[in-house]
């Protein structure tokens, strides 16, 4: 057999085959046709070659390389110009350019309040601490006579209360502190537990540091053998990430009918000397939970005992971003508020 004609015979049909497919499936099927493994037209005439003798095999072993070699790059030209091809139609059609820069978008954001009640609950979650949340509008019994207010004791003055219509039991107030979800809690959940609290609480006051309405985080953590020193392991350890690593405080010792002791906390202002009522801003109320509160709550305090405490949100804020009034809060002015 000629197999020199055959050769070019097969190298012509190849490269014919080749430039006539239309399409990559096309493609492929010459591909394979020349090249597949069992029954392709090239790799049968190699396995031919063993038929011949040592010289002949030599001889047409190169040509056939090069014809292989001939046709493998005929393909893989072909295979790139499809490729090509598609990809500048796929750049014509496709109407999403990753590459394109997109003018700047203004971005909203949460008001520093509910961003910094949001930290709050993220620090003292890492901490053990639960999540609980409360009515605005209470009961007396919840604000103030579960918590050891005696009736007609001044310390029920000592937060001007806005009262609502109704009597006895039906008389409402608007909360003046978060301590009456303490109440709620305990009731609810048996010791050990840690939770705070956030929210909006109610006073009649205003004035550079006070605000009819604002924000108070209660904390509550109930144990066997919880101390003074817990107390205020958790609070220090809290602020100081909340507001600053190295802010300077002070526990003095403070009055509140439902804890015994009571301490208070005052932190150094950082900001504007002249601006502020003397140099520390008090900032939450704390104590060792007063053991009529825990009866109140069904928890028997000769086996339980813990601490409680409730920060000023705004006041901490005041504090750690030096804001001399807190009526800017709430004012919505866009000037103060694009600066967090
Ligand atoms: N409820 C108190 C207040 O609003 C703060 C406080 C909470 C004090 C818990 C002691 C324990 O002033």
């Amino acid at each position: 057999m000629c197999v020199n004609c055959d050769l070019q015979a097969l190298e012509q049909d190849g490269l014919k085959s080749i430039d006539d497919a239309k399409t990559l499936d096309e493609l492929s099927l010459v591909e394979k046709k020349f090249f597949g493994r069992k029954s392709g037209l090239l790799s049968s005439a190699m396995q031919s070659l063993r038929d011949l003798s040592p010289d002949e095999k030599k001889e047409q072993g190169a040509k056939l390389n090069s014809v292989k070699k001939k046709l493998e790059d005929a393909l893989l030209n072909k295979r790139e110009a499809f490729e090509h091809e598609k990809m500048s139609a796929l750049s014509k059609e496709d109407v999403l350019d990753v590459t394109m820069d997109l003018p700047e978008r203004d971005r909203g954001h949460l008001h520093l309040i509910p961003e910094f009640i949001r930290k709050v609950e993220e620090v003292f979650g890492r901490m053990g601490f639960d999540t609980a949340y409360g009515p605005e509008i209470e009961t007396e019994e919840y604000n103030f006579d579960l918590l050891n207010f005696l009736p007609g004791h001044p310390a029920r003055d000592m937060q001007d209360t806005f009262v609502m219509r109704g009597k006895g039991k039906e008389k409402r107030v608007l909360r003046t502190h978060t301590s009456p979800v303490q109440i709620r809690y305990a009731k609810e959940h048996k010791p050990p537990f840690r939770m705070i609290c956030p929210g909006v609480v109610y006073r009649k006051d205003a004035d550079a540091t006070h605000s009819p309405m604002f924000h108070q985080f209660e904390g509550m953590m109930i144990g066997k053998d919880i101390s003074l020193g817990h107390l205020k392991g958790v609070m220090i350890e809290a602020v100081k990430e909340l507001i600053a690593p190295d802010l300077e405080y002070r526990f003095r010792t403070g009055f509140f009918p439902f804890t015994e002791p009571s301490m208070e906390l005052d932190i150094r202002w950082r900001g504007d000397k002249e601006t502020k009522e003397g140099q520390w801003l008090e900032v939450a109320g704390c104590g060792m939970t007063h053991p009529n509160v825990l009866r109140n709550c069904g928890i028997d305090p000769d086996k339980w005992q813990g601490f409680a405490f409730g920060f000023g949100v705004e006041r901490l804020l005041m504090i750690k971003h030096q804001i001399p009034n807190i009526r800017l809060f709430y004012q919505g002015d866009m000037r103060f508020l694009r600066q967090f």
